[in-house]
């Protein structure tokens, strides 16, 4: 048997002895067991898969499981989420992102790259960043938005950068679906913090993929998807009607 058959027998094993527990534990009946399989049955044909397992932050809890070892001396990573497109355009400096007249709090935001376990600067480092706009909608998701708005690729050098910007808005994960549905059942709101999306990738370094919160943010003990670690808040001051986070 192959090393990859040897790991699944291992964990499909586990996974169902879990299971047992879990009906056993729970008194979980035949009735529930088939309305659980509808539920998971609609969530397929939905092609909602993806929102359920971060709605129940198994892709939080599997990026800790990857990313652990790189977590212990670095800034933790961070699950990418479904809004990345991957050739978002080159910036120059000064590095702004958004239109000229982007609704919003104006933001600088000032980021640091470096080397983990020394705390040196890293010459020169590629910081790929996407970010939903001030009411929480992601480009692809308003047709009135430019390509790539709030997206872009810039260049931090001697560790660190600068990026003029505005705060963006917090955002419901999709609740119209039955992700949505067993979250109202069960009291639980949709909502994520507000955050900007980092991919950071310098020759010599592991990649790091993460996304930066704002400290004060109202959903960010309660993110829907379980992803904001405390790690990864940055301050937001305000400089004379400026947000700056550093
Ligand atoms: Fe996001």
């Amino acid at each position: 048997m192959s090393a990859r058959n040897q790991r699944l027998v291992k964990v499909v094993d586990a996974l169902v002895k879990d299971l047992h527990e879990f009906v056993l534990d729970h008194r979980v009946t035949e009735e529930e067991l088939r309305r659980a399989m509808d539920f998971l049955t609609e969530v397929g044909k939905n092609d909602e898969m993806p929102g359920l397992a971060d709605a129940f932050a198994m892709t939080t809890v599997a990026d800790n499981v990857t990313h652990e070892e790189a977590n212990r001396s670095a800034t933790p990573s961070n699950i990418e989420g479904p809004f990345y497109l991957a050739d978002a355009p080159s910036l120059s400096p000064p590095y702004r992102v958004g239109r000229p007249d982007e609704a919003g709090d104006p933001l600088v935001f000032r980021g640091r790259i470096l080397d983990g376990p020394s705390g040196r600067p890293v010459p020169t480092a590629l910081v790929d960043l996407w970010q939903a706009d001030a009411v929480g909608n992601y480009d692809i998701q308003d047709p009135g938005a430019p390509a790539f708005n709030l997206r872009g690729r810039l260049t931090a050098r001697d560790g660190t950068f600068e990026l003029r910007t505005v705060v963006p808005g917090a955002y419901e994960i999709p609740k119209n679906g039955a992700v949505g549905r067993l979250l109202k059942q069960i009291g639980r709101h949709a909502f994520r913090p507000r955050h900007i999306h980092f991919k950071i990738s310098a020759d010599g370094w592991q990649p790091l993929t993460t996304q930066i919160y704002f400290a004060g943010d109202q959903w960010i003990e309660s993110d829907s998807i379980g992803a904001a670690k405390p790690g990864l808040v940055a301050p937001l001051n305000d400089r004379e009607g400026v947000l700056v986070s550093e």
